[in-house]
């Protein structure tokens, strides 16, 4: 039995299964919670040693170890990915969302354009809007079954709609891709080209399965200029709710400009469980991370044949990185409501709507796979039911149909 295979029934508050938060955001709390991106794993033990060392202790005086954590991080970039990159580019902040929000609203003005690249994770809209700046979309293409980047669409955006930046999500969140270095190349040159500043969130930058290599952005960049690369080890160890994220800018002065803002307002400061927590990680967490990538394409290759033998009217994008799958099920010639029905009332699954990622995504969905495979399995079974029964959704549909003709 797999480490991973373990369901862990720990006294908790954790949002996925907190009953307030399944209620107002599915109307239920009797759901397998497969929507937020975290894990239902037990961390590396090194990383757990670490921080009861720090527990022990009993002593919470003023640390600060920034120069060890992030040459942790450099190691692991060099030694993982083949990745120079130069220490002292870095910046601490206190989490990912954080990191983008605090580069968008210092590296553009209220009413500029930012664009994204949609299906998209969904709290880059908000941060995004909460600035004040305008979204503008960039959506991603299908082709043979998977996603790529319109490039056409996405020059012809950088021209008429005068973006000044961009959000690229590496790995993407929710499809799954993981950008090839031929795309990263020609990304980066056309943002050089016309000026566009890309912040590239990588924090699923170790979640990358066997047929696929990640290149980050800041691999092809050449002038130096126009990139922000943020990441952290949450979803690479399942840190979630105990993370820093940390901004690479290899621009001097952009990076004197984002610190003195973030030195301002003491959002460096860190947190030193974090801190020895994500060294700790960094440097003793490596074969516990091969174990889980194992164990996910396991998962992965049992989910592929279920839906290909079981679940014909389902399309899987099949991920080359992230521990998230998304699903189509316009096969099914369902409106998006009864969808939503069918997966949240009768299969009893909490799984992401896919219009939060994008409004015409509603004939999607998002599923978290970092859970153990029986949990998987249970819920496929569960789906298939659903499916096979979904003549019995007639009423609802009928129900459905009354409302939108008297509308
Ligand atoms: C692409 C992406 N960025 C950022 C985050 C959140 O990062 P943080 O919790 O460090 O703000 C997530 C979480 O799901 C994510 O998928």
């Amino acid at each position: 039995m797999s480490l991973f295979d373990q369901t862990q029934a720990v006294e908790n508050h954790f949002a996925k299964s907190n009953p307030n938060y399944l209620e107002s955001m599915f109307g239920r709390t009797d759901l397998a919670p497969l929507w937020i991106a975290d894990m239902e794993f037990k961390i590396a033990a090194p990383i757990s040693e670490e921080l009861k060392r720090l527990v022990d202790r009993g002593v919470y005086s003023y640390e600060f170890i920034e120069k060890d954590v992030v040459q942790a991080i450099s190691d692991w970039n060099l030694k993982r990915h083949q990745l120079q990159l130069d220490t002292s580019s870095f910046l601490q902040v206190p989490g990912v969302l954080t990191g983008i929000s605090i580069l968008v609203r210092e590296l553009s003005q209220e009413r500029d354009a930012v664009l994204v690249q949609t299906p998209v994770y969904h709290q880059f809209f908000k941060l995004i809007k909460s600035a004040n700046r305008t979204v503008v979309e960039n959506p991603l293409k299908i082709q043979d079954g998977k996603y790529f980047i319109d490039f056409e669409d996405l020059e012809q955006k950088f021209k008429s709609e005068k973006v000044k930046l961009m959000i690229l999500c590496n790995p993407h969140n929710p499809v799954g891709r993981v950008w090839t270095k031929e795309e990263m190349i020609q990304l980066n040159h056309l943002a050089n080209q016309y000026g566009v500043t890309i912040i590239s969130d990588e924090i699923h930058s170790d979640i990358i399965f066997s047929t696929s290599k990640f290149n980050s952005i800041a691999s092809v960049d050449t002038l130096q200029k126009h990139i922000a690369v943020i990441g952290s080890p949450a979803k690479t160890f399942g840190m979630h709710s105990i993370s820093n994220g940390y901004l690479y800018v290899p621009n001097e002065d952009v990076r004197q400009q984002l610190k003195s803002i973030i030195g301002g307002m003491y959002l460096d400061h860190g947190n030193i469980l974090s801190a020895y927590g994500t060294i700790a990680a960094y440097t003793k967490g490596e074969e516990w991370l091969n174990e889980l990538l194992g164990y996910l394409e396991q998962s992965n290759q049992w989910i592929k044949e279920f839906v290909s033998n079981e679940l014909p009217a389902v399309t899987l994008f099949q991920p080359e990185g992230t521990y998230q799958i998304w699903l189509d099920f316009s096969a099914l010639k369902l409106s998006d409501e009864i969808l939503q029905h069918l997966v949240v009332d009768k299969a009893k699954l909490a799984l992401t709507p896919g219009n939060w990622f994008g409004e015409q995504h509603g004939q999607f969905m998002r599923m978290n796979i970092a859970s153990p495979l029986a949990t998987l399995q249970d819920a496929f079974y569960r789906l298939k039911k659903a499916i096979d029964e979904r003549d019995q959704l007639t009423e609802l549909k009928k129900e459905a149909s009354k409302g939108c003709c008297s509308c």
